[in-house]
């Protein structure tokens, strides 16, 4: 059994970055650029295959860089995961994330199919809540702004044989995100990738761990040559049907009513953004469906007029309309077409109950400060 610590000791930065170099830091605040002054560590020992182990000395310390040994497991295994989420101000001041109890929940399904410990779902929440106690200052307040929270596990035990690390560090820093893409919603183009795969099956598409986003890189450089912002994969084996982007999952309108998303086959990750829209959706009366979507339904359903919307959805971007589908042998969808009703709406929805402008019906939020 994993047993679990309840306080966390709190070493302060002793030379934070100053207020005037965090104001404008939080004046355009970016995304992934800058850091908040502390972040949390704490140190697991055990083993795995025995399910066994302990978290021990939680604890809250200044920002910088962590000492593994050359030999820490993760380095030359990839014995990694992490999360992403976001905490967001409300206009009283207070701070409050969004399902965090979701990404406590992917967090050890990660952990699992990776040989990783599992780390209890309160020291998760605590955990956020203790570094965002401490660094409350960075979270932003202009429109469509948050701190962007990063838990992750690494695999430290130096041992170069290749069986479940037998120490790991869980942490979580922080960073002040602006709007991910950029300024005002515009549709993106989406490259897709026909050389290479994300995920297979059997493997890690559905952990969020490291290398599957070390495993995208080539494609993503791909779709930068041809002015693609993200990439789009396929499961060839399922006769091109459509999976997720690198980092975002995929909807498609049709005829106004319907809502498509690939289903989850294991090669897939399950977002709570997608889980999300998946429930306000169905809120409002559409017909939500979770089933294989193939290329060729994209390409008939944009000719024919069928689809009228695709968009991509995750933490990070929240929801981003999608322009075209674009690849050497064709492009899917017009060039300068507008975001589409649905896809705004929605996306409208999500951000007010994000940040406590709207009502939140299923109790998603979480109040941290
Ligand atoms: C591969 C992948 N798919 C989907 C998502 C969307 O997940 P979420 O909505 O939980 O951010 C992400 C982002 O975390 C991702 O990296």
């Amino acid at each position: 059994m994993t047993t679990q610590p309840t306080t966390f000791a709190r070493h302060l930065n002793p030379d934070p970055v100053p207020e005037e170099a965090r104001a404008a830091i939080l004046a355009a605040p970016g995304f992934g650029t800058s850091f908040s002054d502390h972040m949390v560590r704490i140190d697991w020992s055990g083993d795995v295959e025995k399910g066994t182990g302990r978290w021990s000395d939680p604890r809250i310390e200044p920002y910088g860089p962590l000492v593994l040994d050359p030999a820490a497991a993760v380095l030359h295994y990839g014995q990694e995961i992490f999360e992403g989420l976001k905490a967001y101000r409300h206009a009283d001041g207070s701070v409050w994330t969004f399902r965090a109890e979701a990404n406590a929940a992917r967090l050890n399904r990660s952990a699992r199919r990776l040989a990783l410990p599992e780390l209890p779902e309160q020291l998760f929440l605590d955990s956020l809540r203790e570094l965002v106690a401490v660094d409350e200052q960075w979270v932003p307040d202009g429109d469509g702004e948050s701190l962007y929270l990063r838990p992750f596990m690494v695999a430290t035990e130096a041992f170069l044989g290749v069986r479940p690390s037998r120490q790991a560090l869980y942490a979580v820093i922080a960073s002040p995100a602006g709007n991910y893409f950029g300024g005002t919603v515009k549709p993106v183009d989406i490259w897709l990738s026909r050389d290479y795969a994300r995920a297979g099956r059997g493997g890690t598409g559905a952990a969020k761990c490291g290398g599957n986003y070390a495993a995208s890189l080539v494609a993503q450089m791909e779709g930068d040559a041809h002015g693609c912002q993200q990439v789009m994969f396929l499961d060839r084996d399922r006769g091109d049907a459509v999976e997720e982007l690198g980092g975002m999952n995929v909807f498609f309108v049709h005829g106004g009513d319907t809502l498509v998303t690939p289903e989850l086959t294991g090669t897939i990750l399950e977002g709570v953004t997608r889980k999300s829209i998946i429930q306000l959706a169905k809120d409002r009366g559409m017909n939500v469906q979770e089933r294989r979507f193939t290329l060729d339904e994209w390409r008939e359903g944009w000719r024919t007029g069928t689809i009228t919307e695709a968009f991509a959805c995750g933490t990070a971007a929240v929801i981003t309309p999608i322009g075209r589908l674009v690849s050497a042998e064709e492009t899917i969808g017009d060039e300068g077409a507008r975001p589409g009703e649905v896809t705004m709406d929605l996306r409208r929805q999500l951000l007010e109950i994000q940040t406590g402008r709207a009502e939140d019906p299923h109790g998603w939020l979480t109040r941290l400060v």
